[in-house]
């Protein structure tokens, strides 16, 4: 007989990850870079190379000393990950293990919900209100860690920083972690990120290498938080999960400005096209400031069928917990013009005039 999982695993999916088309540009499941990573990446990664057969530096210190200086805070309240993943699962171990209580969406950011679960945490799941977080009635939770996934996913919502600000102070939770994985596409950056709450103690805010910087492949993310959280989070971390490549390849991302600025004006351009072009077909986009739209449809099943079809995958809502719609990546322009004719394929105009998917 082979060792039984823990009892309380059962209640947990396993994360299904977003399937690909068989072209890269077809590929809109999954919220990546249709621009790539930074063409400086391969000169730092190669020179990184010749260290590979030392551990990596354990906290990544250049790098965090970089991040520290870019938000304002002190180097001691940064910790990198592998990947922002990584470190949720070393909040939830840290902060909810062994009967801890969560608060967060419905739905939400797969990821909070399987690591709250995974250390035998209760979650409880609060409904959207006209597909934003119901930061009140989240505050009307006895939680001791609540998530806000600002701009959430799967939605592409957002609440405002002063939102978050009065949430964190009507909410019993000691500790509010915001993850800001997508806040490089909402309008303005700078005005949302709740980073300037740090300060009070009480909110940690993730971010993450995979979007902006087209690194996902690398696994690599941070958390910005008071000192004694992060120095709370190091004892239970694993000294070495962020490799020597990984660390180059952020620390040359974070100086490519210029190519993150091209993402950026790339995605909130085709965002526009992308929302413009489904709404010609009768599909009315919720409004996103993420890299991805979410798009309630009449069929999610056959949409995404159809569209697979004709060589583009994108996201099923129910895997996100969000039955009933679609999540599509905002694409390269050759992705886009795949989407164009993918629909004109599957929904020819007779279609669209009899189907409003709203
Ligand atoms: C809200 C949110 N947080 C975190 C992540 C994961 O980021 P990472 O690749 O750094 O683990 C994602 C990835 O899709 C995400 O959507």
């Amino acid at each position: 007989m082979t060792i039984a999982a823990r009892p309380w695993l059962d209640e947990i999916q396993a994360y299904r990850p977003g399937t690909r088309s068989a072209s890269v540009d077809g590929s809109m499941a999954s919220n990546e870079s249709p621009l790539g990573a930074s063409p400086t990446l391969g000169e730092s990664i190669a020179r990184a190379l010749t260290g590979v057969h030392c551990y990596p530096d354990p906290l990544a210190d250049e790098l965090r000393g970089e991040l520290a200086r870019l938000h304002g805070v002190h180097p001691d309240q940064i910790l990198i990950g592998n990947g922002s993943d990584e470190l949720i699962f070393l909040l939830s171990t840290t902060f909810l293990a062994q009967g801890g209580h969560a608060v967060c969406a419905d739905p939400a950011y797969q990821i909070d919900k399987i690591g709250a679960l995974s250390v035998n945490a209760t979650i409880t799941q609060v409904p959207l209100r006209q597909w934003k977080h119901d930061l009140s009635a989240m505050a009307a939770i006895q939680a001791e860690v609540a998530y806000v996934v600002n701009p959430h996913n799967p939605t592409g919502t957002t609440r405002t920083r002063a939102d978050i600000e009065a949430f964190t102070a009507a909410s019993p939770a000691h500790l509010v972690v915001v993850d800001e994985a997508y806040i490089d596409f909402a309008p303005d950056p700078e005005a949302l990120t709740a980073i300037p709450l740090v300060a009070g103690g009480r909110v940690a805010v993730l971010r993450t290498f995979s979007k902006i910087h087209g690194l996902a492949g690398l696994r690599i993310g941070y958390l910005v938080a008071d000192a004694a959280i992060i120095a709370a989070i190091r004892k239970v971390r694993a000294p070495f999960s962020v490799g020597t490549l990984a660390q180059a390849a952020a620390r040359a991302a974070l100086a490519d400005t210029g190519h993150r600025d091209a993402v950026r004006e790339h995605t909130l351009r085709l965002r526009g096209q992308l929302v413009d072009l489904l709404a010609s077909h009768g599909l009315h986009a919720v409004e996103s400031s993420a890299n991805f739209i979410l798009v309630p449809v009449l069929d999610e099943d056959a949409f995404v069928t159809d569209l697979r079809t004709h060589g583009v995958s994108v996201r099923p809502g129910s895997a996100l917990g969000a039955p009933g719609t679609v999540r599509i990546s905002v694409p390269s322009e050759a992705g886009l013009e795949l989407l164009r004719s993918a629909l004109n394929h599957a929904y020819p105009a007779t279609h669209r005039e009899t189907s409003d998917h709203r």
